[in-house]
């Protein structure tokens, strides 16, 4: 067994498959590789070889790391060619943020509109290997949307818990359309997470939210494909919203396993950006102590509307081993950077734009400087939450400015009213 899993705190490990998500202890739990075996083989020309094959385990931006993410037979891999997501160069934003550059690595672009699928494709994988038959997981909708599509096609029952009134409409479009069974919770994402934790235990269902360990050696591939798509020339920074803080755990994990195989002469430093309302992590780093849940989060960009996130011991880790930073960010920040990120006609859900509003305010703080070369992951596509959108351009929602309204104009039907129109400043 070249893996297994370790507990994040007592270090206990557990050697093999098996249906387990926490230590005995009740942490936790990493995957880890024993580096020491794929030393010296796993070369950045070894990854850029695969980027020429016709093979979907080389095709997909997940499965294409393989020996680092999970070790298993291409014909077991139940994939939607997910990853291979553009990196995009605005100079809009940049001159949003204030800096030189500001590189954006779409991960909204990915089959089911969000970095989700890259741990999904694992997490399914590792599901069928288990021979499981029903899967479930907690989300804020985009969880659901990735595991509902990637559980029917792999031929399993989907069971979705998600905080009645609380997701954007395009999700919980994708988990109905999918065919997830779908139970709306009255309370938060927090609760609806104890709840599916425990309703796992009981009737044997598999958990499927990044709780699982597995999920995270899936997204960690996104720090793999940024360097790949850099010519394996680091970030000085990579900024990353924060919600459950599977991600911002995933990335590091990766980029430090690149590392320790010299795959990447130095890290990037981790900036992960909260909601103010939903701010717990931010809250913990700055008085350097142990996460206090929040207990009614609130933001507008409700795909990080989390007071309790479950990886923030592994996302703090990571952070302070890069010398990075958490910082907070308002929902008038985060939509007005989505207003530039949207007009420079990349787009994207408001959550992912927690990067760039937090990105510009560490930029204005001098904590990252502006000849730095700044990555800033976008986590979800545009369409996830067009009420949101459309609400901020007609200048509807309450206590937020349209900074950046592009309003629609009304126009009868009729040639000399059009023009008027068009001729108007
Ligand atoms: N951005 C988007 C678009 C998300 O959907 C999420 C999390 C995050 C950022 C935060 O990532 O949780 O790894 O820190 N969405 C989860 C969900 C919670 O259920 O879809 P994180």
């Amino acid at each position: 067994m070249t893996w297994s899993l370790e507990c994040t705190v007592c270090r206990t490990r557990y050697p093999g498959l098996e249906v387990r998500y926490r230590c005995d202890c009740g942490e936790t739990l990493d995957v880890v590789h024993d580096l020491e075996v794929l030393r010296g083989r796993l070369t950045a020309e070894y990854f850029d070889r695969r980027l020429g094959s016709y093979l979907p385990e080389d095709r997909s931006g997940v499965w294409r790391f393989r020996e680092l993410v999970l070790p298993v037979a291409a014909g077991e891999i139940s994939t939607r060619g997910e990853g291979n997501t553009p990196v995009y160069a605005s100079t809009k934003v940049a001159e949003y943020v204030g800096a030189g550059s500001v590189l954006l690595k779409h991960e909204g672009e990915n089959p089911t509109g969000s970095f989700k699928d890259r741990g999904m494709t694992v997490g399914i994988t590792v599901a069928r290997k288990l021979g499981i038959d029903t899967v479930a997981c907690a989300s804020t909708g985009n969880t659901s949307a990735s595991m509902a599509a990637y559980a029917s096609l792999a031929g399993m029952r989907a069971v979705v818990f998600i905080p009645e009134g609380k997701i954007s409409r395009g999700k919980l479009a994708q988990a109905l359309a999918y065919g997830a069974r779908t139970l709306q919770i009255e309370g938060d994402f927090d609760a609806a997470m104890s709840l599916v934790e425990e309703v796992c235990r009981r009737e044997s269902i598999y958990l499927l939210n990044s709780i699982n360990p597995f999920r995270i050696e899936g997204q960690k591939a996104i720090g793999f494909e940024l360097l790949q798509d850099l010519r394996w020339d680091a970030p000085d920074w990579i900024v990353i919203p924060g919600g459950n803080l599977g991600n911002s755990s995933a990335i590091f994990k990766g980029l430090d396993e690149f590392m320790k195989l010299g795959v990447l002469p130095r890290l990037p430093r981790l900036a992960v950006i909260q909601a103010e309302g939903a701010n717990p992590l931010y809250t913990a780093f700055r008085e350097g102590r142990d996460l206090e849940p929040v207990a009614s989060a609130r933001t507008l960009a409700t795909a990080i509307r989390i007071g309790n996130p479950v990886s923030w011991r592994k996302s703090l880790r990571g952070i302070r081993s890069t010398g990075g930073v958490v910082e907070q960010v308002s929902d008038q920040e985060i939509l007005d950077a989505k207003a530039i990120v949207d007009r420079a006609g990349v787009g994207a859900e408001p959550a992912s734009c927690a990067s760039v509003a937090g990105a510009r305010k560490l930029v204005a703080s001098k904590v990252i400087g502006a000849d730095d070369k700044i990555c800033c992951i976008l986590t979800g596509h545009v369409l996830k939450d067009p009420d949101l959108t459309v609400a901020y351009h007609l200048g509807e929602i309450d206590g937020i400015r349209s900074t950046y309204a592009n309003a629609p104009e009304k126009c009868s039907a009729d040639l000399q009213a059009v023009l008027a129109a068009l001729r108007r400043p």
